[in-house]
């Protein structure tokens, strides 16, 4: 798709499809407006009639509309204009894209993000609207055959009222691409099957990464050098499985070398059966999805890369597959984790924190800002804040706040949970220094604690994504998140 920035007047417009906001009550936007006034009223007539209502959700499209010069003008219903925020413009700009796909338009020039609300400046809106529509242009078919429906749509404009907005929208529009290839980055990955995206073949897409950026370096260890660094805890779950653990890290350099980096560790569990405390089956393909913590690193680094962000940015990814087996982790066995403490894994689906707690601990050698690790951890958050917002938790409150700002400005939300020593007990072993599991209260907590007993040397956050990154039913897919919270965090790392 190629994206660009116009401005003039929407009736000058010469291009298949002029997009233009109505308002509840049949209010025309001011560009709406414009074309209604150069074409003598043919729109407020249109709304009088009653053919549209302006409600979030309606749309309707005009051919050969008087005054526009444009080939058809599709009108986009923008709901209460008082009421307008930042998610309802976000909903806007998709309504938009969903029923421009469904004409024949093979470009459009789109003069909703020019739609005014209080918080957010022009250069906001237009990235997100170019986000947006990568995210509504989405599809995912690389693995079905027969004929693929070429798509028509090729160019899209988004507009700002002044020539004096274009450099400034043009930046902005930058920054919506890359972050928008990141989050089809990682939403790829995450929806590829066990079967295709194993460990290696991670390990394989994050060299790739590396190749086309000077400034990215990548490295991957093998379980033999893991085993040598005494990753015991990672390596109790790959035990059982057949695709070889791998540990990847990524290191982007775009400030000096000195200078302390951000570190993002991403739990890539390419399929989680649960291990000998085997799943139950409903929906057990959807732990297809446990790497998309490492997808969101990857996401997150390839827009860093792409946008040449003046930054240290290392990602971390322990990659390893959870299977039942002759070898596999029994519950009751102890392991030793690379940072000493031993742990009794009393149920081997708990093994997400088994390998991020020892790649936390490798962490520790890129001298670290801050480190961030994302996770599609715990089934309790699922429940606890379901599918719209990520869980946080963190041992910094200042780290704990800037990711709670970036969140909200990037649309990507999370909400903080306690980590207080009290939880502490509930991973108390009999026979080594911690169990793996905390029992049925507070679960996404205890997974948190367990993990901070491994990060106490540095600053530390951790998100867990598993009701965030991916959605179920019909809709079934990855959605990309955290990139876009993290890329915020690092946009912003960058401005203070
Ligand atoms: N990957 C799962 C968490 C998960 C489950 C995410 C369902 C999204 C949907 C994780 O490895 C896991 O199995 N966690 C267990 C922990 C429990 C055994 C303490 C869980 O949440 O049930
Ligand atoms: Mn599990
Ligand atoms: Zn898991």
């Amino acid at each position: 798709m190629e994206f660009n920035i116009k401005s003039g007047q929407p009736q000058k417009q010469r291009t298949a499809c002029l997009i233009l906001g109505v308002f509840q009550g049949r209010r025309l936007s001011p560009q709406a407006k414009a074309v209604d006034e150069a074409g003598e009223k043919y729109l407020s007539g249109l709304l009088r009639r009653g053919d549209m209502e302006g409600r979030r959700g309606q749309s309707l499209l005009l051919h050969q509309v008087p005054g526009a010069l444009a080939e058809r003008v599709l009108l986009i219903g923008c709901g209460k204009e008082k009421k307008l925020d930042a998610p309802g413009y976000l909903t806007i700009i998709k309504n938009s894209i969903a029923a421009l796909q469904q004409t024949g338009a093979e470009d459009a020039v789109n003069y909703l993000a020019e739609l005014d609300f209080k918080q957010r400046d022009p250069g906001w809106r237009l990235r997100e609207a170019v986000k947006t529509s990568l995210h509504t242009l989405y599809e995912f078919n690389e693995l079905k055959t027969g004929d693929q429906k070429a798509r028509r749509l090729r160019k899209l404009a988004f507009t700002v009222p002044s020539r004096r907005g274009l450099a400034r929208a043009e930046a902005a529009l930058r920054e919506g691409q890359a972050i928008g290839n990141g989050i089809k980055l990682a939403r790829d990955l995450g929806n590829r099957p066990g079967n295709i995206c194993t460990p290696t073949y991670l390990a394989r897409r994050a060299t790739e990464l590396g190749k086309g950026q000077r400034s990215l370096t990548v490295e991957v260890l093998d379980e033999a050098a893991m085993k040598k660094l005494g990753m015991g805890s990672l390596l109790s779950v790959a035990q059982g499985s057949k695709q070889p653990a791998k540990l990847i890290t990524l290191e982007y350099k775009g400030a000096k070398k000195s200078e302390q980096p951000v570190v993002l560790v991403g739990k890539g569990v390419t399929f989680d059966t649960g291990g000998i405390s085997l799943k139950p089956p409903a929906a057990m393909d959807e732990m297809k999805y446990d790497m998309c913590g490492a997808a969101s690193v990857l996401g997150t680094l390839s827009a860093v890369a792409e946008l040449a962000l003046p930054i240290n940015v290392v990602g971390v990814i322990p990659a390893v597959e959870n299977m039942p087996g002759g070898r596999a982790t029994k519950p009751g066995d102890i392991f030793t984790s690379l940072s000493g403490q031993t742990v009794e894994v009393l149920n081997t689906d708990a093994e997400g924190r088994l390998i991020l707690c020892d790649a936390l601990t490798y962490s520790k050698k890129f001298k670290p800002a801050v480190v961030i690790d994302i996770a599609t951890l715990t089934g309790a958050c699922v429940i606890a804040l379901g599918k719209h917002a990520t869980g946080l938790m963190s041992n910094h409150q200042p780290l704990a706040a800037d990711l709670l700002a970036a969140a909200e400005e990037a649309c990507d939300r999370a909400w903080q949970l306690p980590i207080w020593d009290e939880y502490q007990q509930q991973l108390h072993s009999n026979f080594a220094d911690m169990a793996n599991i905390g029992g049925r209260e507070a679960g996404t907590i205890t997974a948190a604690c367990f993990l901070a007993r491994f990060t106490e040397d540095y600053h530390w956050a951790h998100l867990d994504i598993a009701g965030t990154a991916w959605l179920s039913g019909r809709d079934k897919g990855a959605t990309g998140r955290p990139v876009g919270l993290l890329t915020q965090y690092i946009l912003n790392r960058l401005k203070r």
